[in-house]
């Protein structure tokens, strides 16, 4: 116990004299930096500068090109422009110290905490991590087959199974997918008769014309393809703009298969339309067609798999057997992420009432509530950036039974929320989280990306 203790004490140390090294100079040097850049980039790159600037630049990390990307950003990959907000002198300011940054790369990296002998403690249940697999860089969605090996979704367009003992298999014949902005191979999901039909259903975007759009696969799985591709589900319109996919797939226990899409951008034109699929939830038959008891059914010019409107990018979506509920939850703009509970035919609001505001600071809208649109169980200010959802239903970690996990690609960490829907963060720092879900034999597993990996929790239960 002392040695974890005393490991514990030392990484704490060490990631503390890192840090209060660079918040000085940051204090001193680049005050107004800071915090430009803690309310107006932190919400997508993440809360450390020093961490956004570990990557491989794609639009050059030059001082001219660094401004370049600020004012000019890329809508269509999701990264708003800065130049009405901020003065030449603040985007000169940022330029500065994002260079800063990126000279001191390498004295921001840190060892990897994750060794196996870390204990970690959450409302009281101490656990420690294995680590599954390192050799998926994205891995977005996965889902675990009766002999409790894995199907893994990586973004840039591959499928994997990797084996109980760990040998990772690419599965061919996989849609093409448009891997650009957030886009590419996305969630990954068993038929509920998955033993007798060997049947997978995967969302992906899908290209047509230089647009593309969130698509629903189905296929069956053979030992190294998929076979017999059919396409179930496409959302249109197709648009210009990368993000906002949605992509999760679940299905409910009446065998519907549920699929989020996002409003793909654009906020004015499609959540609070039912003439178009993006920004809803929807309810297909796992053959694609239409259950005839859907919301909006025989509605004129209405799209008949919708089964609730009014969100923006919804990234979980898990069905609570116990309470008999759909839980979903969404990416708000700056601000207002939710966790909602859908059900049939409700209008969630996005972008009518919100608690977030615009990425400039500028608002869309004052209201928070109003009538006809559901409010959400639990929002988030500032964002957290919700990735993935688990319930933890198995008895192997008692003191969490009942509780939602819900993955944080902003702050890297896992936010556990009980049924009260009061909150603790755990596994701080793990990396983005993309992914949380249960194996069959009721374990955790949480997956980060760039770099990739696949942890699995194993309680440690005392006697
Ligand atoms: C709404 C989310 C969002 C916000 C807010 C945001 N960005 Fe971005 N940013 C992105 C995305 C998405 C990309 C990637 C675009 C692409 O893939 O080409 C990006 C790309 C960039 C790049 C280019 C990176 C490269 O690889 O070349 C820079 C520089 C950048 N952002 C800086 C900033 C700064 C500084 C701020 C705050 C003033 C900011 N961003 C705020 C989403 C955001």
């Amino acid at each position: 116990m002392k040695y974890y203790l005393v490991t514990l004490i030392l990484i704490g140390l060490y990631a503390c004299g890192a840090n209060s090294e660079l918040n000085k100079i940051e204090k001193d040097q680049f005050a107004e930096a800071k915090s430009l850049y803690a309310s107006n980039c932190a919400s997508c790159h993440g809360q450390q500068m020093a961490m956004f600037v570990d990557r491989n630049w794609k639009h050059g990390s030059d001082p001219d090109s660094l401004a370049l990307s600020i004012k000019k950003g890329y809508p269509d990959d999701g990264m708003p422009a800065f130049e009405a907000l901020f003065s030449e002198e603040q985007v000169q300011e940022l330029v500065k110290y994002i260079t800063y940054g990126i000279d001191n790369r390498e004295s921001f990296s840190f060892d990897d905490p994750f060794n196996p002998d870390t204990i970690f403690e959450t409302d009281g249940l101490k656990y420690r991590l294995e680590l599954i697999s390192d050799e998926v860089d994205v891995p977005w969605g996965y889902a675990f087959l009766p002999d409790n090996s894995m199907l893994i979704t990586d973004i840039s367009g591959e499928l994997y199974h990797r084996s109980v003992e760990g040998e990772l298999q690419e599965i061919g014949n996989v849609p093409e997918v448009v891997h650009a902005g957030q886009g590419g191979l996305m969630d990954v999901e068993l038929d509920p008769d998955f033993e007798t039909n060997n049947l997978v259903y995967i969302s992906y975007s899908k290209g047509k014309d230089d647009k593309q759009t969130t698509a629903v696969i189905r296929a069956k799985l053979g030992e190294k393809q998929l076979e017999d591709v059919t396409e179930i589900f496409e959302a249109l319109p197709y648009l210009s703009t990368r993000h906002h996919y949605g992509g999760r797939l679940e299905f409910d226990p009446d065998g519907y298969l549920m699929i989020t899409v996002g409003d793909r951008g654009r906020r004015d034109d499609n959540p609070q339309s039912l003439e178009n699929h993006c920004g809803k939830v929807h309810r297909i038959n796992s053959d694609g067609s239409i259950p005839q008891d859907n919301p909006f059914v025989g509605q004129a010019n209405a799209m008949e798999s919708i089964y609730s409107y009014g969100h923006r990018n919804p990234q979980g979506l898990i069905y609570d057997a116990d309470r008999g509920i759909m839980w979903e939850h969404e990416h708000g703009p700056r601000g207002g992420d939710e966790l909602n509970i859908v059900r049939k035919g409700e209008n969630f609001g996005w972008p009518v009432v919100s608690f977030g505001i615009n990425y400039n600071g500028t608002t869309f809208t004052n209201k928070t509530e109003m009538e006809g649109m559901t409010e959400p169980e639990k929002y988030w200010v500032p964002s957290i950036a919700p990735c993935g959802m688990a319930l933890v239903y198995s008895d192997l970690y008692p003191e969490w039974k009942g509780d939602l996990l819900i993955g944080s690609l902003r702050f890297k960490y896992v936010t556990k929320v009980s049924e009260d829907m009061s909150e603790v963060s755990m596994l701080k720092n793990i990396g983005r989280v993309r992914n949380v879900k249960l194996d069959r034999e009721g374990y955790i597993y949480v997956s980060v990306e760039e770099p990739g990996a696949i942890y699995k929790l194993i309680p440690i239960l005392e006697n």
